[in-house]
């Protein structure tokens, strides 16, 4: 119910308005945003490569209404690249993107405005000598993005997929996205799905996800389990174990700000670990969804609103 009222609240211009004029700085946004500058991500990167940890880049910005928003989006992409590049940070660092941030969305044209942009980011990507990852929105968008995935990967095939244990489809996604060279990143899914397409209980999401990753650790691709949930971790584990797969054939991927020490422990232990890390100004909605995933940051959310800081 709640999760609910905060993923409608994050459509809500009002308050977004409100919650828009808290600083970057302040707690609850700096806890799982990286900064609002190039600068800000470049550093926290560093900071968890140095660290041991790999990380994904995402420039926030969702729902482009125009094309001069997409080509802004397009820019922020190549310019991060160029820097990760400079900066020698391109080995442990490559970057997530959203088709709806890219033109998905506009008009009838809008998968083919968000295909040739994508493409774009793929090519600075190769040149920088990294990779990109397809977030995956909401499930009106599963179809065209899966299309645009595969038109990609005909010229960049190392272009990770994601696919969301909460839709039903998503077992039978696996299958066909489980062969060799393909980065499958597999998450429960963070958007509100109606009860025809994805499974509205905790427990059916978690059973879906381990039919999926067993799945993807049978099969020849490369899985990326993101998830915090220390269960599903251990499956993961034990699966990987059983299909005699080494550490360097699977990694685990977590959000910035979310169980730092277990993003630790893995690492230590051996295992690839991500960090997934969002930056940029447009960080509301993303924020939202972190706290729709667990009300327990509400309280922290309600003191950083009330101090602004
Ligand atoms: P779950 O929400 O059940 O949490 C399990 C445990 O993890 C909790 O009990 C708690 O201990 C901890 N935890 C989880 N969230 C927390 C939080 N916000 N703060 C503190 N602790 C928390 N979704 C999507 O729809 N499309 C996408 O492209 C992506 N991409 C993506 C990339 C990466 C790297 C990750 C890790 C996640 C995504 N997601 C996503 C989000 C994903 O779908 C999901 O909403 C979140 O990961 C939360 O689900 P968990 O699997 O962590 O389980």
């Amino acid at each position: 119910m709640l999760r609910r009222s905060l993923l409608q609240m994050s459509r809500s211009d009002r308050i977004k308005d409100a919650v828009s004029t808290m600083p970057v700085s302040s707690g609850i946004v700096a806890r799982f945003v990286a900064g609002e500058s190039l600068d800000d991500v470049i550093d926290v990167s560093r900071r968890l490569v140095d660290d041991g940890r790999l990380v994904s880049l995402d420039h926030l910005g969702e729902d482009t209404l125009d094309q001069e928003q997409a080509d802004a989006t397009v820019q922020a992409y190549l310019t991060l690249l160029a820097r990760l590049a400079e900066e020698g940070l391109a080995p442990g660092a490559e970057v997530s993107v959203k088709l709806s941030a890219v033109g998905q969305a506009l008009g009838a044209d809008g998968g083919r405005l968000a295909l040739d942009n994508a493409r774009k980011i793929c090519q600075g990507a190769m040149n920088a000598g990294t990779t990109v990852t397809l977030d995956m929105e909401d499930h009106t968008t599963t179809d065209s993005t899966l299309s645009i995935l595969r038109e990609l990967r005909q010229d960049f095939p190392d272009t990770g997929a994601v696919v969301q244990a909460y839709l039903h489809r998503t077992e039978d996604d696996c299958r066909e996205l489980a062969y060799a060279g393909s980065r499958v990143r597999l998450c429960k899914g963070a958007y509100k799905e109606p009860e025809q397409v994805a499974f509205q209980n905790r427990r059916e999401v978690d059973l879906s996800y381990v039919r999926c990753l067993k799945v993807l650790m049978a099969g020849s691709g490369y899985p990326m389990v993101a998830t915090h949930d220390p269960t599903l971790i251990a499956i993961a584990g034990a699966l990987a174990t059983r299909n005699g797969r080494d550490s360097g054939s699977f990694e685990y991927q977590m959000l910035y700000g979310v169980r730092p020490d277990e993003q630790r422990r893995l690492a230590a232990g051996g295992a690839k670990m991500r960090v997934y890390i969002p930056y940029g100004e447009q960080w509301y909605g993303y924020l939202m969804r972190r706290l729709a995933e667990r009300p327990a940051n509400l309280t922290f959310f309600a003191r950083s609103l009330l101090t602004k800081g």
